[in-house]
């Protein structure tokens, strides 16, 4: 299949090219390069020994993804394109919802006008809000987002619903995605955040490294059994693969469907420091501090559905996700610079 990723040359975009290429799909990358590098189309260049196609394009820009979408004519569309900072988005709301919202409605009218009918998003597990009970389960009511990035995920997964209700060729598959971590096996590509990372592992492979003296905690004082908040964390690799099952389901399935992409297990943010360590025989500093507004005490993903339908299943434990972190960021001290 050509499978045009929208945001491609982003973390999780670049290793799902990957795993897409190596699964004999051909990619178009259309990205802005907002929060990437385009160094990332020679990394995937490398990894796979094959050409990608790449395009530098804003989605919001329309006339520019209709000429792009006319001359590749993609068979499906992966949406990764938005922007991601929680802290962020309660700063810069409205850059949140008209970059997340009007990425997506782009694309839904660029591939209605060019006859593409097959739309993968990107969304995530902050949809569930904070009432649900844990673990989180797809047919849970969305909702009660903490911050302006949840609710435009919130907004964005309505778009697409009532987009697939309206039409009845559209295959719409939403990936709700838990905290992905790693990077390919090769060292070749990772998650390479702007400035101080927000997310726990990119921090930690950044104290690792050398670059930030010690870690953070947020707080120590949650009803869990070290104190510490917890969380599912899932391997790029697996996400990845995740997204090459979705694709070739919405191949053969019309409507809406939604999918968490979690492990089903959760980790503590001191069991993950731990599996660091040993993982890596490397010591990290660290320190406790206050709660970080927003932070949930603990959520995980029912993976049930994913696996009986996608027939998709993670593979790589927390001792991959330490170790590829790490064999990332050793090689790419800092990042794709
Ligand atoms: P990322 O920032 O690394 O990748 C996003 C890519 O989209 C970047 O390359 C950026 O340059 C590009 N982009 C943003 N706006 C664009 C625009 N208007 N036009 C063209 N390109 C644009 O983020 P990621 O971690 O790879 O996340 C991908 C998607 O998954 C995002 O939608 C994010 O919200 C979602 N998600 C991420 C996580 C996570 O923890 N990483 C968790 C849940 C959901
Ligand atoms: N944490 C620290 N110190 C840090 C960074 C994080 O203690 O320096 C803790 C957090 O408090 C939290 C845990 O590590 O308990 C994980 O935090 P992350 O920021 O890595 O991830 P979140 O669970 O907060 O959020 C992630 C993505 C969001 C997404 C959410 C949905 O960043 O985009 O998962 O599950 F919406």
């Amino acid at each position: 299949m050509e499978i045009l990723l929208a945001g491609g040359a982003g973390y999780i975009g670049s290793h799902t090219a990957v795993e897409l290429v190596e699964q004999g799909h051909d990619v178009i990358i259309v990205d802005n390069y907002s929060n990437s590098s385009k160094e990332v189309i020679n990394r995937i260049e490398k990894i796979t020994g094959k050409q990608v196609q790449a395009f530098e394009a804003d989605i919001k820009d329309k006339t520019e993804i209709m000429s792009i979408m006319k001359e590749t004519k993609p068979d499906c569309v992966i949406h990764f394109a938005g922007m991601k900072a929680v802290g962020e988005s309660v700063a810069k709301p409205i850059d949140y919802y008209r970059n997340n919202i009007d990425t997506t409605l782009t694309l839904l009218e660029c591939m209605k006008e060019c006859n593409v009918n097959q739309i993968v998003f990107s969304s995530s597990a902050t949809v569930y809000g904070e009432e649900n009970d844990i673990p989180y389960v797809e047919t849970m009511k969305r909702g009660n987002c903490s911050n302006p990035y949840g609710w435009t995920k919130y907004m964005m997964e309505q778009i697409f619903e009532d987009a697939a209700n309206a039409d009845e060729n559209l295959s719409v598959v939403i990936l709700r995605y838990f905290n992905p971590i790693g990077a390919h096996q090769s060292g070749e590509i990772g998650e390479d955040p702007q400035g101080i990372p927000n997310n726990l592992m990119p921090y930690i492979a950044q104290v690792a490294v050398g670059r930030r003296d010690h870690l953070t905690i947020f707080g120590n004082d949650y009803p869990t059994k070290d104190g510490t908040c917890r969380r599912d964390y899932i391997h790029v690799m697996d996400l990845a693969n995740g997204h090459l099952k979705a694709v070739e389901f919405a191949r053969d399935h019309k409507g809406y469907h939604i999918f968490n992409l979690g492990t089903g297990e959760p980790y503590s943010v001191l069991e993950i420091v731990e599996a660091f360590e040993k993982a890596n025989g490397i010591k990290i500093k660290y320190e406790f501090g206050d709660r970080r507004l927003g932070d949930l005490t603990e959520y995980w993903a029912d993976a049930q559905k994913a696996q009986e339908v996608l027939g998709w299943k993670t593979e790589r434990d927390i001792e991959d996700m330490c170790r590829d972190t790490w064999n990332w960021q050793k090689n790419n001290p800092h990042g794709y610079a």
